[in-house]
């Protein structure tokens, strides 16, 4: 294996130490996403750390998914948020302010969820699973089996949910009426959207938590983003969540092409496995038919001659194009022309991105450097997060594309070598920042060292 860097963890001491945190992290059937700063279970958090529990013990990544899979609301929808039982109070916005099970008639009255989704990566964590469980005995592979008879049809209902909910109009395209729906809270691909955001007068008041946790404030999301964030939240409560009525009562909502890109390809996932464990035809031929819509939806937010794919705003009605990751799109679900999916590559490994001359390690930034809203230090607007390191890394793989892939994995492996496995790291410096110990950069890493 060929980690550089003098430093850092060896790969067996640093997987042990993943697997170790992850231990310590674990709830009980639900694993944190990171212990202080995020204290319950976030649903793209539990997808990748089910990644990372498959090779420790799929029994226990079974257990992960079904816990999530058990908030599923009854319209399909999987939550961003699960709540810990009892430990409501340490995370803000908490059910407390969502009020869900109150307001909405499709969510659970136990466990406490929040209102809103996030990127629809849960399959790949059933396909990992399923592929962990193949290389173990016949006890094992039941379990795999049996959780997917459990939950075929919960994972249906929620890519069916996606398909129809939040692409009203047919355009192949994933709406959000949020930033934390695209898991990429301040990036600048929202900024135009939340600026048309006013925070009305009656907002209630209410006090952050996650600056007293992260005590830089530079590296969180700023006081006025967070009120945009919460009159948000107002608006879904006063339309009781009912995803009729969101179209029109909130102030944001975006086609989000990054979203959608990891649809199309989690549709095509969900089809394979399906293929492979003979599950309804129709099932199949479903997936299939939104997984060729929506890569079609992406392709056609593309620049013909660079292949970069831009986001669309619904309220103001214009494209939004932005030097993030959000262009890389449809390099994950494919569909480009192929001089066009050549240019996308170039500029992702070119120096707008993982070739900038001054980063420290050759993964993909979430903002360019050369952008103009550009933080090396801030959440989403320039830091590299690992866990999306793994993701480009994963669906390289998947497209083909094994040098790529191993590049991003040992570059990823690499910066993952300080053993802080923060949730993201500054680009130049290298350093560990926002949260330490998130359970995803964890699991990316036994993945990889799996
Ligand atoms: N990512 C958001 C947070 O920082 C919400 O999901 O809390």
């Amino acid at each position: 294996m060929a980690v550089a860097g003098s430093s850092g963890f060896s790969p067996t001491q640093l997987a042990a130490r993943a697997a170790y945190l992850l231990r310590g992290n674990d709830l009980g059937v639900m694993t944190s996403a990171a212990p202080k700063l995020y204290p319950h279970m976030w649903s793209w958090d539990a997808a990748f750390v089910a990644v990372g529990l498959a090779p420790l013990s799929v029994e226990r990544a079974v257990v992960e998914l079904d816990t999530l899979l058990s908030a599923q609301w009854k319209n399909g929808m999987i939550p961003h948020i699960v709540f810990a039982d009892g430990a409501g109070g340490d995370y803000f916005p908490g059910p407390d302010r969502w009020e869900c099970a109150l307001l909405a008639a499709h969510a659970p009255q136990h466990p406490d969820t929040s209102g809103i989704m996030q990127p629809p990566v849960h399959v790949i964590a059933v396909q990992r699973i399923l592929e962990h469980a193949r290389r173990r005995g016949r006890s094992t592979r039941a379990v795999a089996e049996e959780f997917l008879d459990r939950r075929w049809a919960d994972l249906m209902r929620w890519h069916r949910w996606l398909a129809h909910a939040r692409d009203p109009g047919g355009a192949g395209r994933i709406t959000l009426y949020h930033g934390w729906e695209s898991g990429m809270d301040n990036s600048p691909r929202w900024d135009s959207a939340y600026a048309n955001v006013v925070v009305g007068p009656d907002l209630p008041p209410y006090r952050r938590i996650d600056t007293e946790v992260v005590r830089d404030p530079a590296q969180r999301p700023s006081d006025t983003e967070y009120d945009r964030y919460l009159w948000l939240v107002e608006q879904m409560r006063r339309a009781r969540y009912d995803d009729a009525a969101l179209v029109s009562a909130v102030s944001f909502a975006v086609q989000d092409v990054f979203v959608s890109a990891v649809f199309a390809l989690a549709c095509d996932v969900l089809a394979d496995i399906g293929e492979e464990q003979s599950r309804p035809l129709a099932d199949v031929r479903d997936l299939r038919s939104w997984a060729d819509r929506f890569r079609a939806g992406v392709i056609a937010t593309t620049d013909e001659r660079t292949g970069a794919a831009r986001d669309f705003d619904l309220r103001a009605g214009h494209w939004i194009s932005t030097k993030t990751l959000a262009m890389f799109a449809p390099l994950l679900c494919g569909g480009l022309p192929r001089p066009a999916e050549r240019a996308l590559l170039r500029t992702f490994e070119g120096p707008q991105f993982c070739g900038h001359p001054d980063l420290r390690f050759a993964a993909p930034p979430s903002t360019s450097p050369v952008a103009k809203e550009f933080r090396p230090r801030e959440y989403w607007r320039g830091p590299v997060w690992p866990v999306m390191t793994w993701l480009f890394s994963w669906a390289f793989a998947r497209r083909g594309w094994a040098d790529r892939s191993a590049l991003l994995r040992e570059e990823g492996l690499r910066q993952a070598s300080d053993g802080t496995f923060a949730e993201y790291y500054e680009p130049f410096s290298g350093a560990p920042l926002g949260s330490m110990q998130q359970s995803w950069t964890a699991a990316a890493v036994l993945d990889w060292l799996g």
